[in-house]
């Protein structure tokens, strides 16, 4: 699929087929994840497969939003080692984009569930709870989950109507590039 299709097909997909992502499939979504780009190529990140049904439960309840993770095939978690870049959460956001847009390619769906900065309940945040149940160690960080499948539910690819051109100026802030 050529790139300008894949990236107008991406959109969230949070309902499944009960289909399972046969193997060599997902590891085309690392692989496309492991061709990121990364700060000083330090490629700081760790992605954690999930393809247990009573996990992918337990992580579609890390927090509100999560919930479409019960019925995915497979879940790719994203974490990265913040001790070894300041700047892991650009890398990890990358990798993890790159999955989504893979995911299209390969005519899967997925969505995003944020995880950094995001709470679980009024006392542990949604990063914690996916930490104990997985036995993530402490300096790598979960930025997000990806939640992967066929898609039970059908979303129109984006059209223009996307494309907000009052955001873009010209030389200098403010100055129309496009009416
Ligand atoms: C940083 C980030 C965090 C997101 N967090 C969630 C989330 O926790 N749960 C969810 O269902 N979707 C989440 N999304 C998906 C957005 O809701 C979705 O991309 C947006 O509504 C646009 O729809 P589209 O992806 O179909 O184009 C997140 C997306 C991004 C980029």
């Amino acid at each position: 699929m050529e790139l300008f299709e894949v990236l107008r097909r991406r959109r969230s997909i949070r309902r499944f087929q009960e289909k399972a992502v046969p193997r060599e499939i997902i590891e085309k979504l690392l692989e496309a994840a492991f061709l990121s780009p990364s700060s000083y190529n330090k490629r700081p990140w760790h992605f954690i497969v999930v393809d247990d049904r009573e996990l992918l439960k337990k992580l579609s309840k890390a927090k509100l939003g999560a919930s479409g993770l019960a019925t995915a095939s497979v879940a790719i978690v994203v974490t990265a080692d913040e001790s070894r870049s300041d700047v892991w959460i650009e890398d990890a956001s990358i990798a993890a984009e790159h999955i989504q847009l893979a995911a299209v390619a390969l005519g899967l769906g997925s969505f995003w569930i944020q995880i950094r900065n995001r709470m679980h309940d009024e006392e542990k945040t949604a990063e914690e709870y996916v930490r104990d149940l997985l036995n993530i160690p402490k300096n790598y960080r979960v930025l997000c989950i990806i939640g992967i499948g066929y898609p039970a539910e059908k979303k129109r690819p984006h059209g223009k109507d996307i494309f907000e051109w009052e955001k873009v100026s010209y030389n200098r802030f403010g100055e129309h590039f496009k009416d």
